[in-house]
Protein backbone atom coordinates (compact mmCIF):
# COMPACT_ATOMS: atom_id res chain seq x y z
CA UNK A 1 0.00 0.00 0.00
CA UNK A 2 1.18 3.49 -1.67
CA UNK A 3 1.23 6.14 0.62
CA UNK A 4 1.14 10.05 -0.77
CA UNK A 5 1.62 13.13 0.81
CA UNK A 6 -0.32 16.03 -0.76
CA UNK A 7 0.05 19.73 -0.40
CA UNK A 8 -2.59 22.23 -1.32
CA UNK A 9 -5.45 19.30 -0.47
CA UNK A 10 -8.25 21.27 0.38
CA UNK A 11 -7.74 23.16 -3.38
CA UNK A 12 -9.49 22.00 -6.81
CA UNK A 13 -6.95 19.43 -7.75
CA UNK A 14 -6.37 18.23 -4.29
CA UNK A 15 -9.95 17.60 -3.83
CA UNK A 16 -9.91 15.08 -6.97
CA UNK A 17 -6.31 13.95 -6.65
CA UNK A 18 -7.75 12.49 -2.99
CA UNK A 19 -10.22 10.78 -4.40
CA UNK A 20 -8.08 9.15 -7.43
CA UNK A 21 -5.13 8.04 -4.90
CA UNK A 22 -7.88 6.96 -2.33
CA UNK A 23 -9.74 4.75 -4.93
CA UNK A 24 -6.44 3.15 -5.67
CA UNK A 25 -5.97 2.21 -2.52
CA UNK A 26 -3.36 5.00 -1.56
CA UNK A 27 -2.93 6.24 2.21
CA UNK A 28 -3.16 10.15 1.94
CA UNK A 29 -1.76 12.35 3.45
CA UNK A 30 -2.73 16.01 3.08
CA UNK A 31 -1.55 19.52 4.41
CA UNK A 32 -3.81 22.12 5.11
CA UNK A 33 -3.33 25.50 6.52
CA UNK A 34 -5.15 27.14 9.81
CA UNK A 35 -7.64 29.10 8.83
CA UNK A 36 -10.14 31.09 10.85
CA UNK A 37 -13.58 29.27 9.26
CA UNK A 38 -13.21 25.53 8.14
CA UNK A 39 -11.74 25.41 4.50
CA UNK A 40 -12.55 22.34 3.81
CA UNK A 41 -15.55 22.29 1.82
CA UNK A 42 -14.18 20.49 -1.53
CA UNK A 43 -13.10 16.83 0.79
CA UNK A 44 -15.48 17.11 3.61
CA UNK A 45 -16.86 14.08 2.06
CA UNK A 46 -13.57 11.93 2.09
CA UNK A 47 -13.48 13.40 6.19
CA UNK A 48 -12.19 10.46 8.67
CA UNK A 49 -13.05 11.19 12.38
CA UNK A 50 -8.92 10.98 13.76
CA UNK A 51 -10.45 8.60 17.01
CA UNK A 52 -11.29 6.04 13.96
CA UNK A 53 -8.60 3.39 13.33
CA UNK A 54 -6.64 2.27 10.08
CA UNK A 55 -7.63 5.75 8.82
CA UNK A 56 -6.60 6.32 5.04
CA UNK A 57 -7.09 9.77 4.88
CA UNK A 58 -5.39 11.87 7.37
CA UNK A 59 -4.72 16.06 7.32
CA UNK A 60 -1.84 17.87 9.09
CA UNK A 61 -1.82 21.30 9.73
CA UNK A 62 1.31 23.21 7.57
CA UNK A 63 2.21 25.73 5.35
CA UNK A 64 4.58 25.87 2.45
CA UNK A 65 6.32 29.12 4.09
CA UNK A 66 7.13 26.89 7.35
CA UNK A 67 10.29 24.98 6.60
CA UNK A 68 10.46 23.07 9.99
CA UNK A 69 6.77 22.06 9.72
CA UNK A 70 7.23 20.66 5.99
CA UNK A 71 10.24 18.79 7.27
CA UNK A 72 8.84 16.82 10.47
CA UNK A 73 5.84 15.86 8.75
CA UNK A 74 8.12 14.18 5.66
CA UNK A 75 9.86 12.40 8.18
CA UNK A 76 6.46 11.33 9.97
CA UNK A 77 4.91 10.20 6.85
CA UNK A 78 7.73 8.64 4.57
CA UNK A 79 5.85 9.22 2.06
CA UNK A 80 6.02 7.31 -1.53
CA UNK A 81 4.56 10.06 -3.26
CA UNK A 82 4.31 13.42 -3.01
CA UNK A 83 2.40 15.86 -5.37
CA UNK A 84 2.91 19.44 -4.42
CA UNK A 85 -0.07 21.26 -5.19
CA UNK A 86 0.02 24.02 -2.39
CA UNK A 87 0.10 27.86 -4.64
CA UNK A 88 -0.87 31.15 -4.37
CA UNK A 89 -2.38 29.89 -7.41
CA UNK A 90 -4.12 33.21 -9.01
CA UNK A 91 -2.24 35.32 -11.28
CA UNK A 92 -3.84 38.60 -10.97
CA UNK A 93 -3.96 38.47 -7.10
CA UNK A 94 -0.09 37.57 -7.34
CA UNK A 95 0.71 41.27 -8.56
CA UNK A 96 -0.66 42.42 -4.86
CA UNK A 97 1.02 39.67 -3.16
CA UNK A 98 4.35 38.99 -4.99
CA UNK A 99 6.32 38.55 -2.10
CA UNK A 100 4.25 36.25 -0.35
CA UNK A 101 3.80 34.29 -3.93
CA UNK A 102 7.71 34.00 -4.49
CA UNK A 103 7.73 32.20 -0.85
CA UNK A 104 4.79 29.86 -1.40
CA UNK A 105 5.18 29.41 -4.90
CA UNK A 106 9.01 29.51 -4.99
CA UNK A 107 10.72 28.71 -2.47
CA UNK A 108 7.97 26.46 -0.91
CA UNK A 109 9.12 23.63 -3.72
CA UNK A 110 12.51 24.01 -2.74
CA UNK A 111 11.79 23.28 1.18
CA UNK A 112 10.10 19.91 -0.14
CA UNK A 113 12.89 19.37 -2.47
CA UNK A 114 15.22 19.84 0.52
CA UNK A 115 13.38 17.67 2.98
CA UNK A 116 13.72 14.91 1.11
CA UNK A 117 17.32 15.53 0.61
CA UNK A 118 17.88 16.61 4.24
CA UNK A 119 15.97 13.19 5.64
CA UNK A 120 18.27 11.00 3.21
CA UNK A 121 14.70 10.01 0.80
CA UNK A 122 16.09 10.65 -2.41
CA UNK A 123 15.73 6.63 -3.06
CA UNK A 124 12.35 6.51 -1.89
CA UNK A 125 10.52 9.49 -2.52
CA UNK A 126 8.84 10.38 -5.27
CA UNK A 127 7.75 14.23 -6.35
CA UNK A 128 5.30 15.59 -8.39
CA UNK A 129 5.59 19.50 -9.15
CA UNK A 130 2.77 21.58 -10.18
CA UNK A 131 3.99 23.79 -12.74
CA UNK A 132 2.21 25.70 -15.56
CA UNK A 133 1.59 26.73 -18.77
CA UNK A 134 1.56 30.30 -17.11
CA UNK A 135 5.81 29.89 -17.45
CA UNK A 136 5.11 30.38 -21.52
CA UNK A 137 3.44 33.69 -20.91
CA UNK A 138 4.00 35.84 -24.07
CA UNK A 139 4.77 32.90 -26.20
CA UNK A 140 7.54 31.90 -27.98
CA UNK A 141 5.87 29.05 -30.07
CA UNK A 142 2.52 28.32 -30.73
CA UNK A 143 1.44 25.34 -29.81
CA UNK A 144 3.79 25.39 -26.67
CA UNK A 145 5.41 22.20 -25.97
CA UNK A 146 8.20 20.49 -23.58
CA UNK A 147 11.19 22.46 -25.32
CA UNK A 148 8.93 26.17 -26.01
CA UNK A 149 11.05 28.60 -23.69
CA UNK A 150 9.52 29.94 -20.81
CA UNK A 151 8.75 34.19 -20.77
CA UNK A 152 6.49 34.00 -17.54
CA UNK A 153 4.43 37.60 -16.83
CA UNK A 154 3.41 37.63 -13.26
CA UNK A 155 4.72 37.26 -10.08
CA UNK A 156 3.15 34.04 -10.32
CA UNK A 157 4.45 32.65 -12.73
CA UNK A 158 8.21 34.32 -12.02
CA UNK A 159 7.92 32.52 -8.79
CA UNK A 160 6.65 29.34 -10.48
CA UNK A 161 9.61 29.19 -12.88
CA UNK A 162 12.13 29.18 -10.23
CA UNK A 163 9.96 25.99 -8.84
CA UNK A 164 10.25 24.24 -12.79
CA UNK A 165 14.28 24.69 -12.45
CA UNK A 166 14.61 23.88 -8.98
CA UNK A 167 12.97 20.71 -9.23
CA UNK A 168 15.16 19.81 -12.27
CA UNK A 169 18.06 20.91 -10.48
CA UNK A 170 17.69 18.46 -7.43
CA UNK A 171 16.41 16.04 -9.69
CA UNK A 172 19.94 16.17 -11.79
CA UNK A 173 22.06 16.65 -8.76
CA UNK A 174 20.72 14.15 -6.39
CA UNK A 175 18.72 11.91 -8.34
CA UNK A 176 15.29 12.85 -6.93
CA UNK A 177 12.88 11.21 -8.91
CA UNK A 178 10.91 14.52 -9.09
CA UNK A 179 8.90 15.67 -12.34
CA UNK A 180 7.08 19.24 -13.58
CA UNK A 181 3.51 18.48 -15.10
CA UNK A 182 3.24 21.55 -17.08
CA UNK A 183 -0.50 21.91 -16.98
CA UNK A 184 -2.62 23.75 -19.11
CA UNK A 185 -5.53 25.58 -17.66
CA UNK A 186 -7.86 22.74 -16.13
CA UNK A 187 -11.20 23.80 -14.84
CA UNK A 188 -14.34 21.60 -12.87
CA UNK A 189 -17.18 22.58 -10.89
CA UNK A 190 -15.28 23.07 -7.64
CA UNK A 191 -12.46 25.33 -9.70
CA UNK A 192 -11.85 28.20 -7.26
CA UNK A 193 -15.03 31.30 -7.70
CA UNK A 194 -12.98 33.58 -8.79
CA UNK A 195 -11.32 31.69 -11.95
CA UNK A 196 -12.69 33.21 -14.81
CA UNK A 197 -14.43 29.92 -15.96
CA UNK A 198 -15.66 29.32 -12.85
CA UNK A 199 -17.02 32.96 -12.33
CA UNK A 200 -18.65 32.75 -15.76
CA UNK A 201 -20.52 29.99 -14.95
CA UNK A 202 -21.78 30.79 -11.52
CA UNK A 203 -23.33 34.40 -12.82
CA UNK A 204 -25.14 32.61 -15.75
CA UNK A 205 -26.36 30.44 -13.32
CA UNK A 206 -27.76 32.85 -10.83
CA UNK A 207 -28.65 35.38 -13.79
CA UNK A 208 -30.85 32.65 -15.14
CA UNK A 209 -32.47 31.99 -11.82
CA UNK A 210 -32.87 35.86 -11.51
CA UNK A 211 -30.25 36.39 -8.86
CA UNK A 212 -27.95 38.54 -10.42
CA UNK A 213 -28.22 41.08 -13.18
CA UNK A 214 -24.87 41.68 -14.95
CA UNK A 215 -21.34 39.58 -15.23
CA UNK A 216 -18.47 42.17 -15.82
CA UNK A 217 -15.39 40.82 -17.00
CA UNK A 218 -12.01 41.77 -17.90
CA UNK A 219 -10.42 40.95 -21.08
CA UNK A 220 -12.26 38.34 -23.90
CA UNK A 221 -9.75 37.83 -25.85
CA UNK A 222 -7.64 35.78 -23.83
CA UNK A 223 -7.34 32.61 -25.05
CA UNK A 224 -6.88 29.89 -22.96
CA UNK A 225 -6.74 25.81 -23.15
CA UNK A 226 -8.97 24.34 -20.98
CA UNK A 227 -9.67 20.85 -19.55
CA UNK A 228 -11.23 18.98 -16.80
CA UNK A 229 -9.42 18.45 -13.93
CA UNK A 230 -10.31 15.35 -13.17
CA UNK A 231 -8.66 14.58 -16.39
CA UNK A 232 -5.36 16.47 -15.08
CA UNK A 233 -5.57 14.76 -11.53
CA UNK A 234 -5.19 11.44 -13.45
CA UNK A 235 -2.10 12.48 -15.40
CA UNK A 236 -0.33 14.02 -11.93
CA UNK A 237 -0.44 10.25 -10.43
CA UNK A 238 0.70 8.49 -14.42
CA UNK A 239 4.04 11.21 -14.09
CA UNK A 240 5.04 9.58 -11.12
CA UNK A 241 4.76 6.11 -12.23
CA UNK A 242 6.64 6.67 -15.09
CA UNK A 243 9.80 4.90 -15.72
CA UNK A 244 11.68 8.11 -15.42
CA UNK A 245 11.70 11.35 -13.89
CA UNK A 246 10.70 13.88 -16.79
CA UNK A 247 9.05 16.88 -17.66
CA UNK A 248 5.72 16.71 -19.26
CA UNK A 249 3.03 19.10 -20.85
CA UNK A 250 -0.27 18.61 -20.18
CA UNK A 251 -2.98 19.78 -22.60
CA UNK A 252 -5.90 19.43 -24.92
CA UNK A 253 -4.59 21.24 -27.98
CA UNK A 254 -7.51 23.14 -27.93
CA UNK A 255 -7.38 26.82 -27.32
CA UNK A 256 -10.85 28.95 -26.46
CA UNK A 257 -11.38 32.98 -25.89
CA UNK A 258 -12.77 33.59 -22.92
CA UNK A 259 -15.73 35.70 -24.66
CA UNK A 260 -16.84 31.67 -26.25
CA UNK A 261 -16.93 30.02 -22.72
CA UNK A 262 -19.62 33.01 -21.57
CA UNK A 263 -21.86 32.19 -25.05
CA UNK A 264 -21.34 28.29 -24.10
CA UNK A 265 -22.32 28.68 -20.37
CA UNK A 266 -25.24 30.50 -21.38
CA UNK A 267 -26.37 28.89 -23.87
CA UNK A 268 -26.37 26.16 -21.28
CA UNK A 269 -29.16 28.02 -19.74
CA UNK A 270 -30.97 28.79 -22.59
CA UNK A 271 -29.81 31.94 -23.13
CA UNK A 272 -28.18 33.23 -26.17
CA UNK A 273 -25.72 36.06 -26.15
CA UNK A 274 -25.08 38.51 -28.78
CA UNK A 275 -21.91 40.48 -28.72
CA UNK A 276 -21.98 44.35 -29.75
CA UNK A 277 -18.95 47.13 -29.34
CA UNK A 278 -15.32 46.77 -28.51
CA UNK A 279 -12.61 46.70 -25.84
CA UNK A 280 -14.06 48.15 -22.59
CA UNK A 281 -17.03 49.03 -24.33
CA UNK A 282 -18.00 45.11 -25.59
CA UNK A 283 -21.42 43.80 -24.46
CA UNK A 284 -22.99 40.89 -24.21
CA UNK A 285 -26.56 41.27 -24.86
CA UNK A 286 -28.93 38.81 -24.67
CA UNK A 287 -30.40 37.91 -28.17
CA UNK A 288 -32.73 34.99 -28.08
CA UNK A 289 -34.52 32.33 -25.40
CA UNK A 290 -34.68 28.56 -26.08
CA UNK A 291 -37.38 28.40 -23.78
CA UNK A 292 -36.73 24.46 -23.63
CA UNK A 293 -33.75 24.46 -22.71
CA UNK A 294 -34.59 27.60 -19.92
CA UNK A 295 -37.00 25.81 -18.66
CA UNK A 296 -34.95 22.54 -18.29
CA UNK A 297 -32.18 24.33 -16.75
CA UNK A 298 -33.58 26.14 -14.17
CA UNK A 299 -36.64 24.25 -13.31
CA UNK A 300 -38.74 27.77 -13.89
CA UNK A 301 -41.91 27.73 -16.23
CA UNK A 302 -41.82 30.66 -18.97
CA UNK A 303 -45.03 31.93 -20.25
CA UNK A 304 -45.43 32.89 -23.51
CA UNK A 305 -47.56 35.71 -25.19
CA UNK A 306 -46.79 36.59 -28.23
CA UNK A 307 -42.99 37.93 -27.98
CA UNK A 308 -43.58 38.25 -24.30
CA UNK A 309 -41.70 36.12 -22.27
CA UNK A 310 -42.56 35.75 -17.80
CA UNK A 311 -41.38 33.79 -15.28
CA UNK A 312 -44.78 31.69 -14.11
CA UNK A 313 -45.52 32.98 -10.75
CA UNK A 314 -42.26 35.01 -10.47
CA UNK A 315 -41.95 36.12 -6.89
CA UNK A 316 -41.93 40.17 -6.76
CA UNK A 317 -38.53 42.07 -6.56
CA UNK A 318 -36.42 38.97 -8.45
CA UNK A 319 -34.13 40.71 -10.70
CA UNK A 320 -34.23 38.43 -14.08
CA UNK A 321 -33.33 39.09 -17.29
CA UNK A 322 -36.34 37.47 -18.33
CA UNK A 323 -38.95 40.40 -16.37
CA UNK A 324 -39.03 43.67 -17.17
CA UNK A 325 -39.80 44.68 -14.14
CA UNK A 326 -40.88 43.70 -10.54
CA UNK A 327 -44.05 42.06 -9.27
CA UNK A 328 -46.10 39.01 -11.08
CA UNK A 329 -47.67 40.85 -13.70
CA UNK A 330 -47.39 39.88 -17.31
CA UNK A 331 -44.09 41.42 -18.71
CA UNK A 332 -42.35 42.49 -22.12
CA UNK A 333 -38.99 40.56 -22.07
CA UNK A 334 -35.64 41.97 -21.60
CA UNK A 335 -34.56 40.26 -25.19
CA UNK A 336 -31.52 43.36 -25.62
CA UNK A 337 -30.82 43.14 -21.95
CA UNK A 338 -26.52 43.73 -21.80
CA UNK A 339 -26.03 41.20 -19.17
CA UNK A 340 -22.22 40.91 -19.60
CA UNK A 341 -19.95 43.97 -19.53
CA UNK A 342 -16.20 44.87 -19.33
CA UNK A 343 -14.73 46.32 -16.15
CA UNK A 344 -10.83 47.21 -16.33
CA UNK A 345 -10.61 46.35 -12.90
CA UNK A 346 -10.22 42.55 -14.04
CA UNK A 347 -7.02 44.10 -16.59
CA UNK A 348 -3.50 42.37 -15.56
CA UNK A 349 -0.85 44.88 -15.92
CA UNK A 350 0.45 41.97 -17.76
CA UNK A 351 -1.70 39.54 -19.71
CA UNK A 352 -1.10 36.43 -21.17
CA UNK A 353 -2.83 36.48 -24.21
CA UNK A 354 -2.99 33.26 -25.95
CA UNK A 355 -1.90 29.38 -24.40
CA UNK A 356 -2.65 26.33 -26.57
CA UNK A 357 -0.20 22.90 -25.68
CA UNK A 358 1.23 20.09 -27.49
CA UNK A 359 0.64 16.66 -24.94
CA UNK A 360 2.16 14.40 -27.68
CA UNK A 361 5.07 13.43 -25.58
CA UNK A 362 2.64 12.62 -22.45
CA UNK A 363 0.27 10.79 -25.45
CA UNK A 364 3.04 9.04 -26.80
CA UNK A 365 4.78 7.75 -23.42
CA UNK A 366 2.57 7.48 -20.78
CA UNK A 367 -1.07 6.96 -22.99
CA UNK A 368 -2.89 9.87 -21.94
CA UNK A 369 -5.40 11.82 -23.40
CA UNK A 370 -8.19 14.36 -21.91
CA UNK A 371 -11.17 12.01 -22.06
CA UNK A 372 -13.91 15.58 -21.40
CA UNK A 373 -14.29 17.73 -24.04
CA UNK A 374 -14.87 21.75 -23.82
CA UNK A 375 -18.63 21.18 -24.11
CA UNK A 376 -18.41 18.85 -21.34
CA UNK A 377 -16.68 20.79 -19.31
CA UNK A 378 -19.15 23.91 -19.63
CA UNK A 379 -22.03 21.58 -19.11
CA UNK A 380 -20.46 19.89 -16.03
CA UNK A 381 -19.67 22.94 -14.51
CA UNK A 382 -23.37 24.78 -15.45
CA UNK A 383 -25.40 21.77 -13.98
CA UNK A 384 -23.39 22.16 -10.60
CA UNK A 385 -23.98 26.11 -10.75
CA UNK A 386 -27.43 25.81 -11.46
CA UNK A 387 -27.44 23.58 -8.48
CA UNK A 388 -25.42 25.48 -6.22
CA UNK A 389 -27.95 28.72 -6.66
CA UNK A 390 -31.01 27.03 -6.94
CA UNK A 391 -30.29 26.59 -3.16
CA UNK A 392 -29.80 30.81 -2.63
CA UNK A 393 -33.39 30.88 -4.70
CA UNK A 394 -35.08 29.01 -2.09
CA UNK A 395 -33.70 30.68 0.39
CA UNK A 396 -34.70 33.84 -1.15
CA UNK A 397 -38.10 32.86 -1.43
CA UNK A 398 -37.77 31.74 2.46
CA UNK A 399 -37.51 35.30 3.21
CA UNK A 400 -33.38 34.72 3.87
CA UNK A 401 -30.81 37.51 2.44
CA UNK A 402 -28.19 35.78 0.21
CA UNK A 403 -24.68 37.32 -0.66
CA UNK A 404 -24.22 39.14 -4.08
CA UNK A 405 -20.82 38.16 -5.24
CA UNK A 406 -19.17 40.85 -7.36
CA UNK A 407 -15.44 39.34 -7.52
P1 LIG B 1 -6.25 26.08 -5.77
O1 LIG B 1 -7.64 25.55 -5.92
O2 LIG B 1 -6.04 27.55 -5.67
O3 LIG B 1 -5.60 25.35 -4.51
C1 LIG B 1 -4.40 25.79 -3.98
C2 LIG B 1 -4.14 25.03 -2.70
O4 LIG B 1 -2.91 25.49 -2.13
C3 LIG B 1 -5.20 25.22 -1.61
O5 LIG B 1 -5.37 24.03 -0.92
C4 LIG B 1 -4.57 26.26 -0.72
O6 LIG B 1 -5.05 26.23 0.60
C5 LIG B 1 -3.14 25.80 -0.76
N1 LIG B 1 -2.17 26.80 -0.32
C6 LIG B 1 -2.00 28.07 -0.77
N2 LIG B 1 -0.99 28.67 -0.15
C7 LIG B 1 -0.50 27.77 0.74
C8 LIG B 1 0.53 27.79 1.70
N3 LIG B 1 1.28 28.88 1.89
N4 LIG B 1 0.76 26.68 2.44
C9 LIG B 1 -0.02 25.57 2.28
N5 LIG B 1 -1.01 25.50 1.39
C10 LIG B 1 -1.25 26.58 0.63
O7 LIG B 1 -5.34 25.59 -7.00
P2 LIG B 1 -5.58 24.38 -8.03
O8 LIG B 1 -6.34 24.89 -9.19
O9 LIG B 1 -6.05 23.20 -7.27
O10 LIG B 1 -4.10 24.14 -8.54
C11 LIG B 1 -3.22 23.25 -7.86
C12 LIG B 1 -1.78 23.59 -8.23
O11 LIG B 1 -1.61 23.50 -9.64
C13 LIG B 1 -1.35 25.00 -7.85
O12 LIG B 1 0.00 24.94 -7.49
C14 LIG B 1 -1.51 25.79 -9.16
O13 LIG B 1 -0.62 26.89 -9.16
C15 LIG B 1 -1.12 24.74 -10.15
N6 LIG B 1 -1.73 24.84 -11.48
C16 LIG B 1 -3.07 24.95 -11.60
C17 LIG B 1 -3.63 24.99 -12.87
C18 LIG B 1 -5.12 25.09 -13.05
O14 LIG B 1 -5.54 25.42 -14.15
N7 LIG B 1 -5.92 24.78 -12.04
C19 LIG B 1 -2.81 24.92 -14.01
C20 LIG B 1 -1.44 24.78 -13.82
C21 LIG B 1 -0.90 24.73 -12.56
P3 LIG B 1 -6.39 27.06 1.04
O15 LIG B 1 -7.54 26.18 0.62
O16 LIG B 1 -6.22 27.18 2.49
O17 LIG B 1 -6.38 28.35 0.31
N1 LIG C 1 -9.89 35.65 -13.08
C1 LIG C 1 -10.42 36.38 -14.08
N2 LIG C 1 -11.48 37.19 -13.78
N3 LIG C 1 -9.89 36.30 -15.31
C2 LIG C 1 -10.47 37.03 -16.29
C3 LIG C 1 -11.57 37.85 -16.07
C4 LIG C 1 -12.10 37.94 -14.74
O1 LIG C 1 -13.05 38.66 -14.47
N4 LIG C 1 -11.92 38.42 -17.24
C5 LIG C 1 -11.08 37.97 -18.17
N5 LIG C 1 -10.18 37.13 -17.60
C6 LIG C 1 -9.05 36.49 -18.29
C7 LIG C 1 -7.71 36.68 -17.60
O2 LIG C 1 -7.19 37.97 -17.89
C8 LIG C 1 -6.92 35.54 -18.22
O3 LIG C 1 -6.40 35.93 -19.47
C9 LIG C 1 -7.99 34.46 -18.45
O4 LIG C 1 -9.26 35.09 -18.31
C10 LIG C 1 -7.90 33.28 -17.46
O5 LIG C 1 -7.84 33.80 -16.15
P1 LIG C 1 -7.95 32.85 -14.86
O6 LIG C 1 -9.15 32.00 -14.96
O7 LIG C 1 -7.80 33.72 -13.66
O8 LIG C 1 -6.73 31.86 -15.03
P2 LIG C 1 -5.21 32.09 -15.46
O9 LIG C 1 -5.06 31.52 -16.83
O10 LIG C 1 -4.76 33.45 -15.21
O11 LIG C 1 -4.45 31.15 -14.41
C11 LIG C 1 -4.94 29.83 -14.13
O12 LIG C 1 -4.35 28.91 -15.02
C12 LIG C 1 -2.92 28.79 -14.89
C13 LIG C 1 -2.47 27.78 -15.97
O13 LIG C 1 -2.26 28.45 -17.18
C14 LIG C 1 -4.59 29.51 -12.67
O14 LIG C 1 -5.20 28.30 -12.32
C15 LIG C 1 -3.09 29.36 -12.49
O15 LIG C 1 -2.82 28.87 -11.16
C16 LIG C 1 -2.58 28.34 -13.51
O16 LIG C 1 -1.19 28.18 -13.38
Amino acid sequence: MKTALITGITGQDGAYLSEFLLKKGYIVHGLKRRSSLFNTDRIDHLYQDPHESNRNFILHYGDMTDSTNLIRLIQEIQPDEIYNLAAMSHVHVSFETPEYTANADGLGTLRLLEAIRLLGLEKKTRIYQASTSELYGTVQEVPQTEKTPFYPRSPYAVAKMYAFWITVNYREAYGIFASNGILFNHESPLRGETFVTRKITRAAARIALGLQDKLYLGNLDAQRDWGHAKDYVRMMWMILQAEEAEDWVIATGKTTPVRDFVRMAFAEAGLYLRWEGTGVNEVGILDSIDIKKFEQATGLKLTVQGSTFNVQGAESGTHSPLQGGRGGEPRTPNIGTTLVKVDPKYFRPTEVDLLIGDATKAKEKLGWEPKITLEGLVIDMMQSDLKLMKKDQYLREGGYKTLNYFK
